[in-house]
């Protein structure tokens, strides 16, 4: 078999996703497990985009809007860019592979913070591109460590903020430098999948930038906030010259119809987003509280997740969690052996995590 794969792959290993529920209970017969593994919204998704999707599930004989015209409008119009300035995706997802084999030749350098999505990596090698990573620095993107990483060898630079796993955030002003210390023919993706969730005013998108930085490519979702993974659709703001590029190897109908009209709808869904936050920052002190009371340690978080060291160790106290039907992430896979990350559940969920968590510890 590795005889017939493309030279450079033969030594991936498939991407870890959280163990679906279903998967869970197909294997273990347990019936009432709880998933917090993969950053979903506890609430469910966005009801304004499940009203849409019900009404336009007549047209789905149709091929959809490979423009994504009235999204991108939409779009444009909430962040006031052009629409020739947006791009839409199967989800961020593949919006980060489209950045990559958009730009990247086999060779070129991609400069990456470590722990972070592990998509990036994963990209950067199959396409061929050479990995440089830069550890975090106290749980958080290290700037200045990565410029110090940059060489004339670097074409692309991925950014998460707020970082997953580590759920740290950025300031703007220390972005805003960054992107003006950089030389000027380097890309820089910004992943803004948690965004919508950061509370410290400090924190903030940089769009604004696109102008002054024109190899800035932004990337939003709305498989979080808006509560859509399901349906697989994100987007990205970037320069035209970028966007431009990624047009030309895009698939022609990448984001499909149902996932096109629910994200629409879900777009004026601000009540929903905003019972999100509320469930998230609620969740969240109930969490800290709660950990504090056990006295484990955390990192606090600018996001919908968190990271909790555990005296078990990752993996075992994720195989302990998943005997009694709670599913996390152990955070082996991203080098932090001691850590679970789970995002943060309904009340009643966030309370049986709790409980599970100190039964397997005691
Ligand atoms: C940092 C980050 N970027 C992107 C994604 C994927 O987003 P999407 O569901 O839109 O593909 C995730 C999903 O967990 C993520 O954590």
């Amino acid at each position: 078999m590795k005889r017939l794969l493309r030279k450079g792959i033969e030594n991936l290993t498939p991407y870890p996703p959280g163990k679906p529920i279903e998967e869970l209970e197909r294997e273990t017969g347990i019936v009432d497990s709880i998933k917090l593994a993969s950053n979903e919204n506890p609430l469910g998704p966005s009801p304004k985009a499940i009203m849409a999707i019900k009404e336009n599930l007549n047209n789905i004989h149709r091929y959809p809007d490979g423009s994504c015209y009235n999204l991108r409008q939409k779009l444009a119009q909430k962040f006031g860019l052009p629409m020739s300035k947006i791009i839409v995706g199967n989800g961020a997802d593949e919006l980060i592979g489209l950045v990559v084999y958009t730009f990247l030749s086999p060779g070129e350098e991609v400069v990456l913070p470590w722990p972070t999505f592990l998509l990036y990596e994963k990209v950067v090698e199959g396409f061929g591109g050479k990995r440089v990573t830069v550890p975090l620095s106290n749980f958080s993107i290290d700037l200045p460590a990565i410029l110090k990483a940059v060489s004339s060898a670097t074409k692309i630079i991925f950014i998460n903020n707020p970082n997953n796993p580590t759920g740290k955030a950025l300031k703007k002003e220390e972005l805003v430098h960054f992107l003006h210390s950089l030389p000027s023919d380097v890309i820089v993706v910004l992943d803004e999948a948690y965004i919508e969730f950061a509370t410290d005013p400090k924190v903030a998108s940089v769009v604004e930038l696109l102008e002054s930085y024109p190899l800035l490519v932004a990337l939003r979702t709305f498989s979080k906030a808006y509560g859509l993974a399901g349906l697989r659709i994100g987007y990205g703001f970037a320069s035209e010259m970028i966007i431009d590029g990624m047009n030309l190897v895009r698939q022609p109908f990448n984001a499909n119809y149902l996932a096109q009209v629910g994200a629409l709808a879900a777009l004026d869904d601000e009540e929903f987003v905003n019972k999100t936050r509320t469930i998230i920052r609620d969740g969240l002190e109930f969490l800290y509280s709660q950990l504090d009371r056990i006295g484990l340690e955390y990192m606090t978080t600018q996001t919908n997740f968190l990271l909790i060291k555990t005296t078990l160790g990752a993996e075992e106290t994720y195989r302990r969690m998943l005997r009694e039907g709670v599913i996390v992430r152990s955070m082996e896979s991203f080098g932090l052996k001691d850590y679970i990350r789970i995002n943060v559940g309904l009340p009643e969920e966030n309370k049986r995590f709790m409980k599970t968590l100190e039964k397997i510890l005691s």
